[in-house]
């Protein structure tokens, strides 16, 4: 650190940590080059400083002194680490950022393990194509890429969205429609902040998303947590707790966490209810690219002809996650509140990551991506299938396992969140099911993710699972 930085930093500290008190004399600058054995120059400007924040003041005949207009009680010259934990300072914080989770310490943060619900293949990902894309624009950065863009996203990237939704995903849409996000974490809150009130009642799927519970907790809405079947979000049941809600979630295509797919009778029933409660339904398709023993289900917006689905998508599951960039396709007549909001959060998404997913999409890098990867997907949950099979037995209730990059196994008789923890010394990181649940846990069991679980470490995964369980654990049988 400069010299003179030194002076005034120690000055500071001793001043507001009451080691110097008010109108205590400080040496002159010359005494004070002096003793430290240096130029005055530093002194001088730290002095000047000191005085022009109030920390000093000069006075004609005594010098220069500690200010006399500092309050008596000591301030704390740097905040106190960890100071915030504490549980006055807590008490001053919203409510709903007290409660909320920092997952800090849950295991798949602390490293590479088997079965993480959130990891991708990432040792597959194209790094090269990618690189050369980046390069490409950093090389032709001109000053139109430093101005603000478009808070709905850039053009292309959206008119590149359009045209795959259209013809993978059955979504009835065009560019216009379209808004760029930082992921559907963020497509879930821009859709909040325009369609519901603090005290809204929104239908949950339950089990459920747990970071979408978060996205409603921050904006004050009440969640309805609605039991999901084999067939999907249980409408009746929903309509019968609360017929007025103003706005449902939901993951049609593959239930997160159990993988069921929505049938088509719930669909209409959903798409009625929605019409006639005048509520919105939030379609959350994450993972649906991947579908192994039959076409991609389409999406229930493609089959919604009242504009009353708003339709959440992302790159996380498809690509990788740290890239933040997700969509929504947002029903015509709403385009323009949906652009105010925006604007009025962060103004819009940042450019240059969206230039280079537009290119990456638009020069057919995208679609060969998805090849690739829905054929390793498909061997990695063969090889998980397989493996749970032998060890646990053909019978074993094995849910999701048609979609998508993870599974759900059911437990018997034991609790999942006994089990996390230990399994996490192992390196394996299990999503306890019991956390997704918003009200009454009726099912235990663990997520297992395969997207980033080599095959040929498949047979020592559920291994270690099998050890972990250890022998009054079981799993359930269908
Ligand atoms: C149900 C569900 N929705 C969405 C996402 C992706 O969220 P984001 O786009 O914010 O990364 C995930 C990721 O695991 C998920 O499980």
């Amino acid at each position: 650190m400069p010299l003179h930085r030194q002076i005034y930093d120690a000055y500071r500290s001793a001043i507001v940590g009451s080691m110097l008190q008010p109108g205590q004399r400080v040496p002159s600058t010359r005494g004070l080059a002096f003793e430290l054995g240096i130029s005055r120059i530093p002194v001088l400007t730290a002095y000047a400083q000191l005085l022009a924040e109030g920390y000093f003041q000069s006075r004609v005949g005594t010098g220069t002194v500690v200010s006399t207009c500092l309050p008596d009680q000591p301030l704390s010259p740097e905040p106190r680490r960890g100071g915030l934990t504490s549980d006055r300072k807590l008490g001053t914080l919203a409510k709903h950022a007290r409660l909320l989770h920092t997952l800090e310490n849950a295991p798949g943060r602390r490293g590479w393990g088997a079965f993480s619900v959130g990891q991708v293949a990432f040792d597959q990902f194209p790094f090269s194509i990618w690189n050369s894309l980046v390069t490409r624009h950093c090389r032709n950065t001109n000053t139109k890429d430093l101005d603000y863009g478009s808070p709905m996203g850039l053009q292309r990237l959206r008119e590149a969205i359009a045209i795959y939704l259209r013809t993978s995903r059955g979504v009835r849409c065009d560019a216009d429609q379209i808004a760029i996000v930082s992921g559907s974490q963020q497509a879930l809150d821009i859709c909040v902040r325009v369609l519901l009130e603090p005290g809204s009642q929104v239908w949950i799927e339950e089990p459920g998303y747990r970071f979408a519970r978060n996205v409603f907790a921050l904006n004050r809405c009440r969640v309805v947590p609605v039991p999901v079947d084999s067939e999907g979000l249980t409408v009746a049941v929903g309509i019968k707790q609360c017929r007025q809600a103003r706005a449902t979630l939901v993951t049609p295509s593959h239930q997160y966490p159990l993988g069921f797919t929505m049938s088509a009778s719930r669909r209409l029933q959903l798409l009625d209810w929605a019409d006639r409660a005048r509520s919105w339904i939030l379609e959350d398709d994450y993972d649906s690219e991947f579908r192994y023993e039959n076409m991609p289900i389409s999406s229930l917006q493609g089959l919604d002809s009242n504009g009353r689905v708003i339709y959440i998508g992302t790159f996380s599951k498809v690509l990788f996650p740290s890239l933040r960039l997700g969509y929504l396709v947002i029903p015509t007549e709403l385009v323009e509140r949906f652009r105010a909001v925006r604007l009025a959060m962060d103004i819009g998404p940042a450019t240059f990551s969206q230039q280079t997913l537009a290119d990456f999409i638009g020069e057919g890098h995208f679609s060969r991506h998805i090849r690739r990867m829905r054929l390793l997907y498909r061997e990695r949950r063969n090889a998980l299938l397989e493996n749970l099979r032998a060890t646990f037995g053909p019978t074993m209730a094995i849910t999701g396992e048609q979609a998508g990059m993870h599974l759900c196994v059911m437990l018997n008789g034991i609790r999942d969140h006994d089990i996390t923890q230990r399994a996490a010394r192992e390196k394996l990181w299990l999503t306890p099911l019991s956390s997704c649940y918003a009200g009454k846990v009726s099912r235990q069991g663990f997520i297992l993710g395969f997207g980033s679980t080599k095959t040929e470490e498949m047979p020592n995964a559920v291994g270690k699972l099998r050890a972990a369980l250890g022998i009054a654990g079981k799993l359930a049988a269908a």
